[in-house]
């Protein structure tokens, strides 16, 4: 199938409907607990990694302060082990006293006071996986309004401690049980991960209707095997996946780790460009505080936000696996421009990969190509040219691509040579 005959069928299929809570339009994006701090509770001797209401109002300093909210990063999201073992007198979840002695509502207005949004984690079964109280069916409607009371504006719902029963009816509950508190909660279903994230199990059509974002898949490690064995897991099954996604339904490949211990710098470029290819919700779980100058750039890189953001939502596909290792991507964004990325997974050294765009589906015509990474406009090619691209190992390539017919001037498309990103936020 040629891109205008895709751009068709994918336009058609994103009519579905998607949970009406007006949020989410674009992949969130903003920073997560998760990965990076774990369930680590131990504020006696290690009070700066701790989770505890310090470490949450430390992110929001750095997301409204070193560039990160102007970019869209607006999220700031509590994970696992934030709460008290025990429900209060009233049947309420209650944060550990301890570790947020000025409670949730405070911090929900320190994060609110910084331009930023709050998110939580709960756990639709009798405990979390991290073993504290969790929701039962009884207590879905009690922990939508606590959340909304407290001026929570995301819930991640995990799904440790239940069975597939009682998640078919704990999850939509807890849809319309957010949508009756009349505050606006973004919602995010661990559901399909405990289901395999395939049908016949899991039905994509309902998720969409009743989520705004699900996790599909494992959680990811801080390690280049587990963002190769997501990444390979998700384009694996495209053909599933890729239709359900649109403004405000997101597939979830879970956070980034940019900016921490395991992936290279070539590394990092590809977890970013791919996510970027699959709508993925840009999530940072790494430290803020003491990030690396260079992953800094590489999470702020304005390009690959665009592309990520694009407001169309059309999740992008894996066009080609070479026998070489090499393997092509591709997204079709709004207005015509679309996006290529070359990835190799070789692990020798950078490989010469000869192709066209032909030989990509493109339409005949002649584009204007700009580099993403490299932040460079490249010469106009014709579709039928053979080129060749040299992608580093375990490196990409991300060429943003306009239809010669748009071709506006430099000035109009890009700032100096830079990618001109309008301001969508
Ligand atoms: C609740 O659902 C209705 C119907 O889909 C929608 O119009 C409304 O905006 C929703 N409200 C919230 C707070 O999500
Ligand atoms: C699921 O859990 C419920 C509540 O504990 C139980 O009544 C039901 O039998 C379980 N169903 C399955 C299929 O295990
Ligand atoms: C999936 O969910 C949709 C929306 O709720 C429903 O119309 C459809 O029948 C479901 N499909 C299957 C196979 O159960």
């Amino acid at each position: 199938m040629n891109p205008a005959g895709l751009i068709f069928v994918l336009a058609l299929s994103t009519g579905t409907l998607a949970l009406d809570n007006g949020v989410m339009r674009t992949p969130p994006m903003g920073w997560l607990a998760w990965e990076r701090f774990r369930c680590d509770i131990d504020c006696d001797h290690d009070p700066k990694n701790c989770i505890s209401e310090k470490l949450f109002m430390d992110m929001a300093d750095r997301l409204a302060e070193d560039g990160w909210r102007e970019l869209g990063y607006v999220y700031v999201n509590i994970d696992d082990c934030w709460s008290s073992m025990e429900r209060d007198a009233n049947g309420r979840l209650q944060a550990d006293p301890k570790r947020f002695p000025n409670g949730i509502p405070h911090l929900a207005r320190y994060v609110h006071d910084r331009g930023l949004k709050l998110g939580i984690y709960g756990d639709f079964g009798t405990h979390t996986c991290g073993g504290y109280p969790g929701t039962t069916l009884d207590k879905i409607h009690t922990d939508a309004q606590t959340f909304a009371d407290w001026g929570i504006d995301m819930l991640k719902l995990d799904g440790c401690y239940s069975n597939a029963t009682e998640q078919e009816k704990g999850y939509p509950l807890m849809s319309q049980a957010l949508n009756a508190t009349g505050r606006p909660i973004g919602y995010s279903c661990s559901w399909p991960a405990y289901q395999g994230g395939l049908p016949p199990k899991v039905n994509y059509t309902l998720l969409g209707e009743i989520c705004n974002l699900w996790r599909n898949y494992g959680d990811i490690q801080d390690s280049w095997s587990s963002v190769l064995n997501i990444a390979d897991w998700f384009f694996d099954n495209q053909d599933i996946l890729q239709p359900a996604a649109g403004p405000g339904r997101w597939n979830d490949p879970d956070m980034l780790v940019v900016g921490d211990f395991g992936l290279s710098y070539d590394q990092s470029k590809t977890q970013l460009a791919l996510w970027a290819i699959m709508a993925a919700p840009f999530f940072m779980s790494n430290d803020l505080r003491t990030i690396d100058s260079r992953s800094r750039s590489l999470l702020q890189n304005k390009g690959i936000i665009y592309i990520n953001q694009d407001p169309l939502g059309i999740q992008g596909r894996r066009l080609i696996k070479e026998k070489s290792g090499v393997e092509v991507f591709w997204r079709q964004l709004s207005g015509g421009p679309s996006v290529l990325v070359f990835f190799c997974r070789r692990e020798d050294m950078p490989y010469r990969y000869q192709t066209s765009l032909k030989k990509l589906n493109y339409a005949a015509g002649t584009y204007q190509v700009y580099d993403v990474y490299e932040e460079k406009l490249l010469s106009t090619i014709k579709d039928s040219t053979d080129f060749v691209v040299s992608i580093n190992p375990s490196g990409v390539v991300v060429w943003y691509l306009v239809p010669a017919k748009q071709m506006l001037t430099d000035t109009m498309l890009f700032g100096g040579d830079r990618l001109d990103i309008p301001n969508r936020l």
